[in-house]
Parts: structure tokens; C-alpha cells; sequence
């Protein structure tokens, strides 16, 4: 499933945002990068861990915590913290897959990453290229969104960046660990979820039917889930 998931930040938190990250101190994007994907990769990315970063991070996953669509499509168990890349004069980022385990650097953290996000600081019309290709077996979803939207989308899967050939697109990603580990589980949980939310807003969160319908998302996320 990829799930488009827009204005998460405000155009007034976007600005904030940029204000903390342009002015952060930025390094070659392959410090970050597995062995494959070092080949494949040209960017700059925010220096992890840097106080910019953290700041500007932690603003973005508290716009996502408050985002209900992102809470029921991912069920996030644990948050990568967020990077920043920016690319500009022909940069890209070629065919990759994202390591399936990420560890924080110097310390315990680790995660399996489930999904990957990648949310837009840049307005479209500002940059030439730097389109989000992500690829499955119905083929390729060409992604670029409005500065302050996110795309969720499995992070198994085989994605790219294309050469940004005009302006430069800076975009803030992370990944994440469900709750529930298998896709299309999650996928089911997030239709049937939604199904409820519209349910209950016609006929009441008291309806036998929409009481019954919530026991069953909550059985089922019991069964398929990880705390
Ligand atoms: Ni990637």
C-alpha cells in the first residue's frame, strides 16, 4: 500500500521547519548508507543526530502523531528519528532498497523497518525533477507532493529518486516499525478501521453494529499485532 497523507505541516510549520534544517550543517548522504544503495547514492543529507535534525525531526513526528490517517495506516511500534536530504545540479538517488534493520547509531535502538515516509519541505514547482519512484508488481508510482505531505509506502520495496535537474528539492525520511509486521494485514486493518470511522459517523460510536465491527479491529489487531 502506498497512502498519500497531506498537510501534515501547516505551510507555517513547513517554514519552520525549513528555518531549522537550511541552517543545520549538511554532509554527503552516504553517511548513512548501506552497501548497495552507497552506490547508488548522490544527495546531502542534514548530519544525523545534529541538533537540527532532532529539532526539526521532532516537530515532524509530533505533526504525524496527530495525524489520525498516519496513526491507523502505519500503527507505528517504533520511529526510526527522522534524516533530511536535499538535492540539487543533477543529483539523484538510483534503484535501492532500504536495510530492512536500522540501528542508531551508538546506541541500543534498533528497529526492523516496515514502512518508509518521505514528506515533502518543497513545493513542486520549485525544483525540476526529484520525483519519488517506487516500484511494485503493477509497476512504477511516480511521487512529488506539495511542501507539508507525506507518502507512506512499504519499505520493501525497490525505489529511487530521480535526478533533480533544476532548484532543489529538500524532503525530510525516515522509516518506521509497525505494530503489525505483515503488509497486507496491516492494509486489511486500516480499510476495516476506516469502514468504522465512516460507519460510526452515521449512525453513532453507540451502534450495536459499529460496536461489533470495533470488537473485530481490535481482535484483530490483537492477533496480528506486537506491543
Ligand atoms: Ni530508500
Amino acid at each position: 500500500m502506498m497512502l498519500k497523507i497531506e498537510k501534515i505541516l501547516s505551510p507555517n510549520e513547513v517554514q519552520a521547519c525549513r528555518a531549522i534544517v537550511d541552517a543545520g550543517e549538511w554532509v554527503d548522504g552516504n553517511e548513512t548508507s548501506g552497501h548497495q544503495s552507497r552506490l547508488a547514492k548522490r544527495n546531502a543529507q542534514l548530519k544525523e543526530g545534529s541538533d537540527a535534525a532532532r529539532e526539526a525531526g521532532q516537530l515532524i513526528l509530533a505533526a504525524l502523531g496527530r495525524s489520525p490517517t498516519f496513526v491507523a495506516a502505519a500503527l507505528p511500534l517504533k520511529v526510526f528519528p527522522p534524516l533530511f536530504n536535499r538535492y540539487q545540479g543533477g543529483q539523484a538517488f538510483g534503484n535501492h532498497v532500504d536495510n530492512a534493520m536500522r540501528q542508531l547509531r551508538g546506541s541500543e535502538f534498533r528497529i526492523r523497518s516496515d514502512l518508509s515516509c518521505t514528506l515533502f519541505l518543497e513545493d513542486p514547482e520549485n525544483y525540476e525533477g526529484g520525483e519519488l519512484v517506487v516500484e511494485d508488481l503493477f509497476g512504477e508510482h511516480r511521487v512529488k507532493l506539495a511542501a507539508g505531505d507525506a507518502v507512506l509506502y512499504s519499505a520493501a520495496s525497490i525505489h529511487r529518486v530521480t535526478p533533480v535537474t533544476g532548484g532543489t528539492r529538500t524532503a525530510c525520511f525516515f522509516w518506521l516499525q509497525s505494530m503489525v509486521r505483515e503488509n497486507e494485514a496491516r492494509e486489511q486493518l486500516f480499510r476495516l478501521d476506516r469502514s468504522v470511522q465512516t460507519l460510526s459517523a452515521e449512525r453513532g460510536g453507540g451502534d450495536p453494529l459499529v460496536v461489533e465491527l470495533t470488537n473485530l479491529y481490535h481482535n484483530l489487531l490483537r492477533r496480528w499485532g506486537d506491543a
